[in-house]
């Protein structure tokens, strides 16, 4: 039998001039980037939230407390890594990842494929299980006036086992 679950992940991050606009690793050039305590790479972030989601073990935020200076500035790739260990050690492998990031601008069109391709290589899978879409928040609320940005993610992984 196989066994599948899937997980949920959402984040959001304010937007600030002088900061890195940065999505799954690569780096968007623009002048506002997200204000964190870690990189504020809210697509990584949306990923583990989904990870932890599919094997019930929380959020980011028990895992990396935003209080601990040793994820000061990290790396959001170090979270995605720990939680994907987490979901190995219990057995399950990851079938695909779905995602959207709203971003009113710049438009990301340009970086889909290095966003994807960073983002497969991250967690181990071929691109075509990988996915990013891009939307506007149409000019409408703080993502739309350029405050913030938001990050959707969506996991499917399974296991075989024996019954
Ligand atoms: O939000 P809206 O529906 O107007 O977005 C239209 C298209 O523009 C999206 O499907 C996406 O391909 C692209 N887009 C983008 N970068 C953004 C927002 C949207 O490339 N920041
Ligand atoms: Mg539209």
């Amino acid at each position: 039998m196989t066994e599948y679950r899937t997980g949920l992940g959402w984040d959001n991050h304010r937007l600030a001039a002088g900061r890195v606009l940065i999505l799954a690793g690569i780096v968007i050039p623009h002048e506002t980037g997200f204000e964190a305590h870690s990189d504020g790479d809210i697509l990584l972030h949306a990923v583990t939230d989904a990870l932890l989601g599919a094997v019930a073990l929380g959020d980011i935020g028990m895992h990396f407390p935003d209080t601990d200076p040793q994820w000061r500035g990290a790396s959001s790739d170090r979270f995605v890594r720990h939680a994907l260990s987490l979901v190995r050690e219990r057995g399950f492998e990851l079938s695909n990842i779905d995602t959207t990031v709203i971003l009113q601008r710049p438009k990301l069109k340009d970086y889909r494929e290095q966003i994807r391709l960073n983002l497969a290589s991250l967690v181990g899978l071929p691109s075509d299980r990988v996915n990013v879409k891009f939307k506007t928040a149409e000019k409408v609320g703080p993502v739309g006036q350029e405050l913030s940005a938001e990050a959707q993610a969506i996991v499917t992984i399974l296991r075989h086992t024996d019954r």
